[in-house]
């Protein structure tokens, strides 16, 4: 617990007014021999109720679910509502809007990415002599090599650069009119031409394994396994899952739907492999594995995977807390009361010096101005002073003075001002499938706990995780919207203030009553305060010459790369070139 109980109680009284500042590197036992391996799983596009621990059947998460029971379940666990933002406050512990990053995503075509002068997450791990490991998706930029992995403090990287491939032939058509098909996958800086045509979500959980098995416990590890699941595909063909997956779930009547489970599932099972690795290498016992997903599921529109975020209104991209409220799970032998839900409200940003603190690490009193918050005395501990972090957490979930977006959480109070889309995703937008049931939830505790990862994990429980346990968990951490007064609100007209603690859907604007005024005007100086901190967003336009076509065929460092009409990728068996239609 070392420097909790003072400097943590005096930031929790101060964050959000003042940046947090992590104790002091004098305070922090040295133990470099015994820093725990750090698995980090994010998926893309997961819907909040695509996971059947907060009580959906309509298909089964043995594995994630296993990890939350066997550990606790992030409840209250917030994210950006996009990509490229919510990338950005994990790996720099930084609102977006203190990058730059705040607008909206960076399309392949963009010359622009996470400013070089913000120090990342990776890079205080690298440092602090963890072998640092990215599998999967980056987004943050890739139009010079120094916004790379490679060059942002990952020892290595395998995977793509952009927001998303398909997931066989592992190219990329931006929904952009005059932007031809490319090719993004790579080793490091240079193409990866091996298993075009395998599974990406097997291809990264099996790299994932080797780069377990490999590292053998002989250095502490970070990986951060950053799943293209279950974000979709290239339009003409959005939703990919192998045959033999999507035939577990005939059941289901939706075909899209179908297939998204079928997709849900194979990432599911790559959190079982990936524990059974950390477990065959001799790592379990000091590691630490967290698992959410990036933002709210895209139920409908651009890049929809039918996914479901109910009850919660809104969606990706939408400031509401579908867009924002993502699952979550934690699991490590380190973490004292383990199944449990662990209901402090939680940022993606809290992860680099909650992860920084669990590992030893000392961070830059002044140097890091970060926005998140260390929260792994909390985690990690037995209790936490629920009712003073209540008053005090801030979260700025949206603050786009281009599209005129405001939200922002204050303990249990969510502000918004504007809106996405014009409105069009202001509502709840799916509904818990009902009748579709997976056939294993007649008997879910049986399914969970067959599970690889429960089966593992059981080893280092103190007692046997029993069927009314995970009966109570999953009944506590299902979404209950409440029934107060039903005030709707329409934020392209007027402002919106939820009590988001007793009304999570938001179906009850406060705004106008004067009850609420003060904490309406409190928070609005709030907003005041943090738009006068915000940094100029990066967003570029992309040009024409940064078109795959004249990078034969390949997203590459275009900024630096020279045009040329070679047209071979990957050997005779590439992919062919696609131009833009
Ligand atoms: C970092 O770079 C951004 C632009 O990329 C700039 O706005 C910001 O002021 C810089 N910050 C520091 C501390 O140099
Ligand atoms: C892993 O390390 C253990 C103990 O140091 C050793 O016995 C084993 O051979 C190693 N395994 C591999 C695959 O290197
Ligand atoms: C448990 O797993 C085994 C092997 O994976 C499978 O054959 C069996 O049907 C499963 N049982 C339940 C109750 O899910
Ligand atoms: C709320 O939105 C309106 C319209 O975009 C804007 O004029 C006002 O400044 C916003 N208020 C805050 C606190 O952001
Ligand atoms: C797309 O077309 C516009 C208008 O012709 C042009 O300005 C832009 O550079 C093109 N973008 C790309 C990436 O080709």
């Amino acid at each position: 617990m070392f420097g909790f109980t003072s400097k943590c109680l005096l930031s929790l009284i101060c964050f959000g007014l003042i940046n947090y500042e992590l104790v002091d590197a004098s305070d922090i036992p040295k133990n470099d021999e015994n820093k725990p391996h750090i698995i980090f799983i994010l998926a893309d596009d997961l819907g909040f109720d695509d996971v059947s621990f907060r009580g959906s059947n309509e298909f089964l998460t043995p594995n994630i679910d296993a990890l939350g029971y066997h550990g606790k379940i992030l409840n209250r666990l917030y994210s950006s509502a996009i990509c490229t933002p919510s990338r950005g406050a994990l790996m720099t512990g930084r609102y977006p809007i203190h990058t730059g990053m705040q607008h909206y995503v960076i399309s392949n075509e963009e010359p622009w990415g996470l400013p070089e002068n913000v120090t990342m997450l990776s890079e205080i791990f690298q440092k602090a002599g963890y072998s640092t490991n990215l599998v999967g998706k980056w987004h943050l930029g890739f139009g010079k090599r120094e916004f790379t992995p490679t060059h942002r403090g990952f020892d290595y990287h395998y995977g793509f650069w952009g927001g998303f491939i398909d997931y066989y032939q592992r190219r990329n058509k931006m929904p952009v009119r005059n932007v031809s098909m490319g090719y993004d996958f790579r080793r490091n800086l240079e193409l990866e031409c091996a298993d075009i045509g395998t599974y990406v979500t097997d291809l990264f959980t099996h790299e994932a394994e080797r780069i377990i098995m490999a590292n053998n416990n002989t250095k502490p590890l970070l990986l951060v396994v950053s799943h293209l699941a279950v974000h979709t595909a290239n339009d003409q063909d959005p939703l990919q899952a192998p045959e033999e997956e999507i035939a577990k779930f005939q059941y289901i009547k939706d075909p899209k739907r179908r297939i998204y489970a079928a997709m849900v599932s194979r990432l599911d099972q790559s959190i079982g492999r990936i524990i059974h690795a950390l477990e065959k290498a001799n790592m379990l016992q000091n590691s630490i594995v967290a698992f959410q997903s990036d933002n709210g599921g895209p139920s409908v529109g651009l890049f929809s995977n039918s996914a479901s975020n109910f009850p919660f209104k809104g969606q990706k991209v939408t400031q509401w807390e579908g867009g924002v409220r993502v699952p979550g799970v934690i699991w490590s032998p380190l973490l004292h009361k383990r199944g449990s839900i662990f209901q402090p409200t939680m940022y993606i940003g809290d992860w680099l010096p909650t992860l920084a603190d669990a590992a030893n690490i000392p961070l830059s009193r002044s140097g890091l101005r970060l926005d998140g918050i260390n929260l792994w005395p909390a985690l990690s501990g037995d209790s936490f002073n629920q009712s003073k972090q209540k008053l005090d957490r801030e979260i700025v979930h949206h603050l786009d003075d281009i599209w005129h977006v405001v939200a922002l959480l204050q303990g249990d109070w969510k502000y918004v001002n504007g809106t996405m889309a014009s409105g069009r995703f202001d509502t709840l937008l799916t509904y818990r499938e009902l009748y579709d049931i997976d056939p294993r939830s007649s008997d879910y505790f049986a399914a969970v706990a067959n599970s690889t990862t429960s089966q593992i994990l059981r080893r280092y429980d103190a007692s046997t995780l029993e069927r009314k346990l995970v009966n109570k968990l999953r009944y506590e951490a299902a979404i209950r919207c409440g029934n107060g007064v039903q005030r709707s609100c329409n934020a392209l007209l007027e402002e919106c203030l939820y009590n988001v603690a007793v009304d999570p859907c938001e179906r009850n604007n406060l705004a106008s009553s004067p009850e609420y005024g003060d904490i309406l005007r409190r928070m609005r100086r709030r907003v005041e305060q943090h738009r006068h901190t915000a940094w100029p967003t990066n967003n570029r336009r992309g040009q024409s010459e940064y078109d795959p076509s004249y990078h034969r065929c390949t997203w590459t460092n275009f900024l630096q790369d020279t045009p040329t009409d070679d047209y071979l990728v990957c050997g005779n068996d590439g992919p062919p070139c696609e131009s833009a239609n």
